[in-house]
């Protein structure tokens, strides 16, 4: 298949930013959109060109590196997927698709596609950890955990970290990512004795780093590609107030 592509070029976070067209030819449907960047790098790159800068690691959907916005959606227009998990076949013959990187005032740009996102490894460094001692593993069963906690808390560690909440929420909120990583560690045993230090410290690191306030559009939980929930947001919320209320 034939597909043109409008991408966002910008050499740095000063200068200005604007669409260029590029054409990739005979492009195989089953090629992941990743893999045919890369075809069009491998050309631009041929010509002398500066190749399209974007940002992959595990290209399995399980790094949460990759941060594309294909047509105006990021990570594109299948559900529960990121980026490197979109294949051609998802759009059509003919088709131009547009892509942009993930824009919000915490994430500022590096370049073309690639963004900053180390302001999330602040908020995780704020709370996102248990204290305990190291040492050989404990034995199995020895901290019982209830079903649907373990549950619960494998469903909010299935997040990747990759951003996409924040580039879909008109608002540039982090909430689900924040709601996430709270309740993956709030809601298991070990997590327990930091549980209202840890929902105050992420809260206030993610205000402090600029992310705007969530207005439960919904928009982050239509786009994550790990299918977090919006209940999460409920619990965090429970989980700081409750910490509020304790005397912070
Ligand atoms: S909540 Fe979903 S969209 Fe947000 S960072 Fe985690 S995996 Fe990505
Ligand atoms: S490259 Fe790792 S999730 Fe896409």
């Amino acid at each position: 298949m034939n597909v043109k592509l409008r991408v966002w070029r910008q050499k740095n976070a000063q200068s200005a930013g604007r669409f260029e067209e590029y054409e990739a030819r005979n492009v195989n449907e089953n090629m992941s959109f990743l893999e045919m960047l890369d075809v069009v790098n491998e050309d631009l790159t041929k010509t002398g060109k500066d190749p399209i800068a974007f940002d992959h690691d595990c290209r399995e959907g399980i790094c949460g590196m990759c941060s594309c916005v294909i047509n105006g959606e990021p990570h594109g227009p299948e559900d529960k997927v990121a980026t490197c998990q979109t294949y051609l076949r998802s759009f059509k013959d003919g088709e131009t698709i547009t892509v942009e990187p993930f824009r919000a005032k915490a994430f500022p740009l590096i370049k073309d596609l690639v963004v900053n996102r180390s302001s999330f490894d602040r908020i995780i460094q704020a709370g996102g950890f248990i204290s305990v001692s190291t040492g050989s593993a404990p034995d199995a069963n020895s901290i019982p955990v209830p079903k649907q906690d373990a549950d619960s808390a494998m469903d909010a560690a299935a997040c990747i970290g990759c951003g996409a909440c924040v580039a879909a929420c008109k608002n540039a909120s982090a909430m689900l990512f924040v709601a996430a990583k709270v309740s993956h560690l709030n809601l298991l045993p070990q997590g327990k004795p930091e549980k209202d230090q840890r929902a105050l410290a992420m809260v206030a690191k993610m205000d402090a780093e600029g992310f705007g306030a969530c207005t439960v559009t919904g928009s982050c939980e239509a786009v994550c590609p790990k299918g977090i929930s919006l209940n999460f947001i409920a619990k965090m919320n429970r989980d700081f107030l409750g910490a509020m209320l304790r005397g912070g």
